[in-house]
């Protein structure tokens, strides 16, 4: 079973999507096991995205994710790396499909309201930014009757 980390962004915050974006996951069947919201610090702001840095917006991406508060999350299933990335659509959201998240709730590529991992390595490396090993709840999920 695979794992990511998805991370709502502090527009998504503030705009009061949170709810909205985590029932999307919810009812396309995958499981939550850890989340927090969380004011990241510049370190980690600079960690999670350090294959970013010498970008030209690096500096404006770790002073954005710093300006508020996120909502960080694990979640797990079955391919939910592509998955979630289909369901989040294009970086830019000039090009996301309308009925992904990006396509649905923003415009622009530096207010895009959410961050997902993109190989199992990343995701690995980014859930331990945010979260102890302790803090991952699995359980078991009972047929529905
Ligand atoms: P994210 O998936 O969090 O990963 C890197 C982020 O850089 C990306 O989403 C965008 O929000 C952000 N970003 C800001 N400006 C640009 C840009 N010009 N090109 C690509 N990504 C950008």
């Amino acid at each position: 079973m695979e794992k990511t980390y998805l991370m709502i962004k502090p527009d998504g915050v503030q705009r009061g999507l949170v709810g909205k974006i985590v029932q999307r996951f919810e009812e396309k069947g995958f499981q939550l096991i850890a989340s927090k919201l969380l004011h990241m610090s510049r370190e980690q702001a600079e960690y999670h995205y350090a294959e970013h840095k010498g970008k030209p917006f690096f500096g404006e991406l770790v002073d954005f994710i710093t300006s508020g508060p996120v909502f960080a999350m694990v979640w797990q299933g079955d391919n939910i790396i592509a998955l979630s990335r289909a369901m989040m659509g294009k970086t830019n959201p000039m090009d996301a499909a309308p009925g992904t998240i990006r396509g649905d709730y923003a415009v622009h590529v530096g207010n895009n309201i959410i961050h997902g991992s993109d190989s199992v390595e990343s995701a690995e490396r980014e859930i331990a930014n945010f979260f102890s090993p302790q803090e991952l709840i699995t359980y078991e999920i009972p047929l529905q009757k």
